[in-house]
């Protein structure tokens, strides 16, 4: 097993997932028996999401410790990602003699339909953003696809002119197409594959399931729009 998940040197790409990594079987876990039959595989178990997090908490403390910053948090999919996350910097801020004082902001974007990733970008909540200006923001994403959802929401968040923005995404999908820069703090780099759990959705469907899993193609059917 130890060659299907490697470790990128330095790891600031994240916990590289190969393509051919088949996974682990959904009967080694527990998960939501209203899903029985709509998964395909568990890509990344919660606790290992739990630990890579505890570790980004870490890097983002070394990197920004004693300074105030404005996480933003993306929604929908980022709501589980960015409340762990914020939660071990507060626990670092309790336990070592560094703090990162945080405010929390909410924006939400939306621009997938089924597995698809649509045109149209929507950014709510992000009208009247001018309290950045000056601030070290951290933008926190659940997923970075395309990268045409983060590059729309950068050029929106520059606009207000913060001090500093840092990009920490849990999950960077290997998507030729991508042209965004990288996150600063990557949880791990998947495959070109359609995931949801740990608040990733498919069509608002899987936000309440612990690991990150694969759809099963009878659950696309099940719940395609
Ligand atoms: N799952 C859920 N949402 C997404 C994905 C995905 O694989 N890629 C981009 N947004
Ligand atoms: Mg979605």
């Amino acid at each position: 097993m130890a060659d299907i998940v490697r470790q990128t040197t330095g790891g600031s790409g994240g916990i590289v997932i190969d393509d051919d990594w088949p996974g682990y079987s959904l009967e080694l876990f527990s998960y939501p028996a209203h899903y029985a039959g709509d998964l395909e595989c568990v890509v990344v178990p919660h606790g290992v999401i739990m630990d890579r997090t505890e570790r980004l908490a870490r890097d983002i403390m070394d990197d920004l410790g004693d300074h105030d910053i404005v996480v933003l948090c993306v929604l929908k999919g980022g709501y589980q990602f960015c409340a762990d996350l914020v939660d071990k910097i507060k626990a670092l801020s309790c336990s070592s003699d560094r703090t990162i004082p945080m405010r929390v902001h909410f924006i939400r974007l939306k621009s997938y339909l089924n597995d698809q990733s649509t045109e149209d970008i929507h950014i709510l909540g992000a009208e009247d953003l001018s309290f950045l200006q000056g601030k070290n923001v951290l933008i926190v994403e659940g997923i970075i696809g395309t990268g045409k959802t983060l590059k729309a929401l950068l050029k929106h968040v520059e606009a207000f002119k913060p001090k500093m923005i840092k990009v920490a995404g849990l999950l960077v999908k290997r998507v030729p197409q991508n042209t965004a820069r990288l996150p600063h703090y990557v949880g791990f780099e998947i495959p070109n594959r359609f995931v949801v759990g740990y608040a990733l959705d498919y069509n608002e469907y899987f936000r309440d399931l612990n690991h990150i899993c694969v759809i099963s193609e009878s659950g696309k059917l099940k719940y395609k729009m």
